[in-house]
C-alpha cells in the first residue's frame, strides 16, 4: 500500500521546525485537523453535558463520538470505551476497583517487559489486599516475554494478568493472544497495556482477548487523554466509588468529573487522522485497520535501516531483539551518558529519550537502572528517512 510521507509530514505544523521528532514514544506531534478540532469545539461554544442549551447537547456529541471514535480503532464497542486524563490514572482507577475482592491466596500477573503504569497499581492493590504478585520475566538475551511461562504462573487461583502489547523502551511484541487464552482458561481477566503498541499497529482487542485495552491519545497525534476500552457487560459487574449523583451505568461510572470536552473531539478527529494516512474505503473501522496496516509496513522499513545503521556502529550498544517489535531503538553509547548523548543529540537537532522510560523492571533486568538507562529513538508515521540519516549521522560523531 502507498505511504505518502511528504503529505503526512505536511499534516503536522510543529515539523517545520528543524527538529528529527524521534521522541514520539514519549508523546507526538499533533496535526492540524487536531488542533482545528478542539480549536473548533471552543469556537462553537461547549458546556456541561446533559444541559437543556444547544452548548450543552454539542458537549454530549462530542463524548458519543469520542467513544465511537475509539471503539473503531481498537475493535471495541462505545459502551465499553472509559475517557480520562490518562492511562497511569485510568489504570490505579480499575485497579482499585478491580482488587476490591481479592483477598489472600489470589493471585495476579504482572510482566517485567511493562512501563510501570501496568505493573505499579496492580502491586500495590494487591498488597492492600494481601493477595500474591507472581511475574513473568523477559529473556534477556532476546527481550521476549516467553508466553510459555504463563503455564506455570497461572492457576484458578490467578484473577488478573497483566502485560503490554508492546515495550515502550525495546519494542517487544509479546504474543499477548496466547497468554490472554492461557489467562482466561485459567478463569482470570487480561489487562493490556496498548499505549505504546497503538500508535505503530492495527489493533482488535478481541483478536488480543484483552478484557480491558488502555490507550493514550497523545501517543498517537492526539491530545492528553488516555481510554480503557472494555466489554460493556464486564464493565457493569464493576462498582467504581463514584459520586452519588454520577452516572449508574455505562462507562461514566468510571469517569470522575467533568471531562476535557474539547480535548475530546481532538481524539476523534486523530482517529480520523490515523485511518486517512493512507488511502483506503469503508467505514472508519476498515479504513483505519487497512491504513494502520500501512503504517505498519512503512515504519518496520524505515527502522530497519536505523537498526543497521546503530549495529554497524562499534561505540553503541543495542538492547531490544524480540522478533516482533514496535520500532523503537533502545541503545547505550560508550564513553557517553544516555543524558550526555541525548543533550549532544539535541544540539544537532534530533530529539530522543534518555534515562528507563519508567521500563522501570526491565531497565533493572538489563543492568541499566543504575547507569542512567539508555537512549530511546522511537520512530512514528511522521518520521523519515532524513530522520533517521541525522540520527545516525550525530551518533556516529560520538566515536
Ligand atoms: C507503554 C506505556 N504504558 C503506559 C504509559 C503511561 O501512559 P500515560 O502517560 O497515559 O499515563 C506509557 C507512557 O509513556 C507507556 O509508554
Amino acid at each position: 500500500m502507498t505511504f505518502d510521507i511528504d503529505r503526512v509530514r505536511a499534516a503536522y505544523p510543529a515539523l517545520s521546525d528543524g527538529y528529527a521528532y524521534l521522541d514520539g514514544a514519549a508523546g507526538t506531534q499533533a496535526p492540524t485537523a487536531v488542533i482545528e478540532a478542539i480549536a473548533d469545539a471552543y469556537r462553537s461554544g461547549i458546556g456541561n453535558v446533559g444541559g437543556a442549551f444547544p452548548a450543552s447537547e454539542r458537549s454530549g456529541s462530542i463524548v458519543s463520538e469520542c467513544r465511537q471514535a475509539l471503539a473503531d480503532l481498537t475493535g471495541g464497542h462505545p459502551d465499553g470505551v472509559i475517557l480520562g486524563p490518562n492511562m497511569t490514572t485510568l489504570t490505579y482507577r480499575l485497579a482499585d476497583t478491580l482488587s476490591r475482592h481479592w483477598g489472600p491466596g489470589d493471585e495476579v500477573v504482572v510482566s517485567r517487559l511493562d512501563h510501570d503504569a501496568n505493573i505499579r497499581p496492580w502491586v500495590q492493590a494487591a498488597g492492600r489486599r494481601g493477595a500474591t504478585v507472581r511475574w513473568a520475566e523477559v529473556d534477556i538475551a532476546t527481550t521476549e516475554l516467553p508466553p510459555a511461562q504463563y503455564g506455570d504462573l497461572l492457576s484458578e487461583r490467578t484473577r488478573l494478568v497483566a502485560v503490554t502489547a508492546a515495550s515502550n523502551v525495546v519494542g517487544t511484541r509479546p504474543d499477548v493472544a496466547a497468554i490472554a487464552a492461557a489467562a482466561h482458561a485459567a478463569g482470570a481477566l487480561v489487562y493490556v497495556d496498548g499505549v505504546h503498541a497503538t500508535p505503530h499497529v492495527p489493533v482488535d482487542v478481541g483478536a488480543l482477548g484483552a478484557d480491558f485495552y488502555a490507550t493514550s491519545a497523545y501517543k498517537w497525534s492526539g491530545p492528553h487523554i488516555g481510554t480503557v476500552v472494555a466489554q460493556p457487560a464486564l464493565l457493569e459487574t464493576l462498582r467504581p466509588d463514584k459520586l452519588a449523583p454520577a452516572p449508574a451505568d455505562g462507562p461514566g461510572r468510571f469517569e470522575r468529573g467533568t471531562a476535557a470536552f474539547a480535548d475530546l473531539a481532538g481524539v476523534a478527529a486523530a482517529v480520523e487522522h490515523l485511518a486517512s494516512l493512507a488511502p483506503a474505503a469503508g467505514r472508519r473501522r476498515q479504513r483505519v485497520v487497512a491504513s494502520m496496516a500501512a503504517v505498519e509496513e512503512y515504519e518496520m522499513r524505515l527502522f530497519a535501516g536505523l537498526l543497521d545503521g546503530l549495529a554497524a556502529m562499534e561505540h553503541v550498544t543495542l538492547y531490544g531483539k524480540a522478533a516482533r517489535r514496535a520500532p523503537t531503538a533502545f541503545f547505550t553509547v560508550a564513553g557517553h551518558s544516555p543524558r550526555k548523548v541525548a543533550e549532544k543529540l539535541a544540539a544537532r537537532q534530533v530529539n530522543v529519550w534518555n534515562g528507563d522510560n519508567y521500563a522501570w523492571e526491565l531497565a533493572g533486568v538489563l543492568g541499566l537502572r543504575d547507569s542512567g538507562g539508555a537512549v530511546r529513538a522511537g520512530l512514528v508515521h511522521y518520521n523519515d528517512q532524513a530522520d533517521v540519516d541525522r540520527l545516525l549521522t550525530a551518533v556516529a560523531e560520538l566515536a
